[in-house]
């Protein structure tokens, strides 16, 4: 793991307040022992759709998720963070980020970033316009 992704110590990290917060269990990981990427992308879808219900109550779904890049390993009872920011709210979609972080020791490592687009649905499951909530 190189310096520039361990970002802060974990005490500052306390005072953030994350969408969520999870601890990874051995079954959660891969053949290198470390966790899974799939099972970080479906925290990180999660933590997005929590994002968006500051802005809106309806049904949602992922429309996209853009290029996620792994910066370093999630070890097995790490505590991780997924801290949200909204981006863009557009006529039918919610635009937001989601940073995710690892308390390794004293530390808060940086695992990923990424940009997740949700789009609204009505009944039928078409794009509806947000309603603000
Ligand atoms: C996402 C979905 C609703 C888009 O339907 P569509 O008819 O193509 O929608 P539109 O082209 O009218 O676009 C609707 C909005 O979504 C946005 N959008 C559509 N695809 C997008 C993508 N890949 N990335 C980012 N935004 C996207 C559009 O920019 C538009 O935003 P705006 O109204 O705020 O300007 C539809 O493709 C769908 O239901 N996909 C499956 C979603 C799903 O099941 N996700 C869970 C994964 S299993």
């Amino acid at each position: 793991m190189s310096s520039s992704s361990s970002v802060n110590s974990a005490a500052s990290q306390e005072l953030r307040d994350p969408a969520i917060r999870v601890v990874l269990q051995p079954k959660d990981t891969n053949n290198a022992g470390t966790i899974f990427g799939g099972i970080i992308l479906s925290y990180i879808d999660l933590a997005g759709a929590v994002e968006v219900g500051k802005t809106t109550k309806q049904r949602i779904v992922t429309a996209g998720i853009k290029e996620v890049e792994f910066k370093a390993p999630v070890l097995v009872g790490e505590v991780v963070s997924f801290y949200t920011k909204t981006l863009r709210v557009g006529r039918t979609s919610v635009t937001v980020t989601v940073e995710v972080e690892s308390t390794r020791g004293h530390d808060q490592v940086r695992v990923t970033s990424a940009e997740l687009t949700f789009v609204c649905l009505d009944k039928d499951g078409k794009p509806t316009p947000v309603v603000p909530s």
